[in-house]
């Protein structure tokens, strides 16, 4: 990663409308993921900012609009393909095996994503890299402690982060995050915003968040949505300034006091 450039557009979404019926739940929704930049999703529930994840990570087809991947046209592809293709995202309901310790579980999601050309290499060559690669990435995680333990017994924000060192093992360079801070006590709260400021350093991160203090601690661009339509989207002073968002959405300046 280190020729990555930061501020490389990775993900770029454009005019992504979702139709449930008669239902808009996103309207020409916009947005762009850059290498090195935490975008962070904002607004009241029932915005829309679920299924416009659901879109980027290809678990939604979109009714309109076009997403690209560095420069590559992925409208069509699968979720599965996406997660080939270097983006990845965790899951509200997790995907954890809570009777498989952390490595295994990491070590699975390495194998589910690996490309290598494994049948000239040996299955004791395939195994190697996938638990040398399943523990930089619980490290990445900040999870070196807890490599052994089975991953049922795990905190609530432990296994917030092990979604996240299960996300990198498939060597995402851009990361879907729907809420991971939710249920989170302000210690794991602030150890995940730790954690994902550090990710930003060679990824893309888009967030979905409610926690007005997480976000301007870990936004460098914010979009608010409403109602399924962008409001407004800029730096986090652009936003604090809107009084679009705040009429909308923050009710007063004082939410801004953060
Ligand atoms: N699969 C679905 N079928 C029908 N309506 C849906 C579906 N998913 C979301 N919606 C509706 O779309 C709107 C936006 O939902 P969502 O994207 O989950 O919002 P948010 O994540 O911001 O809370 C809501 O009105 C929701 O009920
Ligand atoms: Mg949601």
């Amino acid at each position: 990663m280190s020729a990555a450039k930061t501020n490389e557009v990775l993900l770029e979404a454009r005019k992504l409308t979702r139709r449930f019926g008669g239902l808009v739940a996103n309207q020409d929704i916009s947005v762009t993921v850059a290498r090195g930049v935490i975008h962070v999703l904002l607004g009241p529930n029932g915005a829309g900012k679920s299924t416009c994840i659901n879109m980027l990570s290809g678990d939604l087809p979109p009714s309109e609009g076009t997403i690209t991947f560095m420069g590559r046209d992925i409208t069509g592809l699968s979720a599965a393909q996406r997660s080939r293709v270097g983006i990845g995202r965790s899951y509200q309901r997790t995907n954890i095996f809570p009777q498989f310790t952390v490595l295994e579980n990491v070590r699975l999601a390495a194998q589910s994503r690996n490309q290598q050309p494994w049948r000239i290499f040996s299955k004791a060559m395939e195994q190697k890299w996938a638990l040398d690669k399943a523990h930089a990435c619980i490290e990445e995680a900040g999870l070196g402690k807890r490599a052994d333990w089975v991953s049922g017994v795990l905190s609530h924000g432990e296994q917030r982060q092990l979604e996240i060192a299960m996300v990198l093992a498939t060597d995402a360079q851009v990361l879907l995050l729907d809420e991971p801070l939710a249920g989170m006590g302000s210690d794991e709260s602030a150890k995940m915003v730790e954690l994902l400021k550090k990710l930003r350093a060679t990824r893309g991160i888009l967030l979905v968040e409610h926690d007005m203090d997480a976000v301007f601690a870990v936004a460098d661009v914010i979009t608010v949505m409403v109602n399924g339509q962008m409001l407004e989207s800029g730096p986090p002073a652009q936003i604090r300034a809107s009084v679009a968002v705040q009429q909308a959405y923050l009710g007063t300046e004082e939410s801004f006091h953060v």
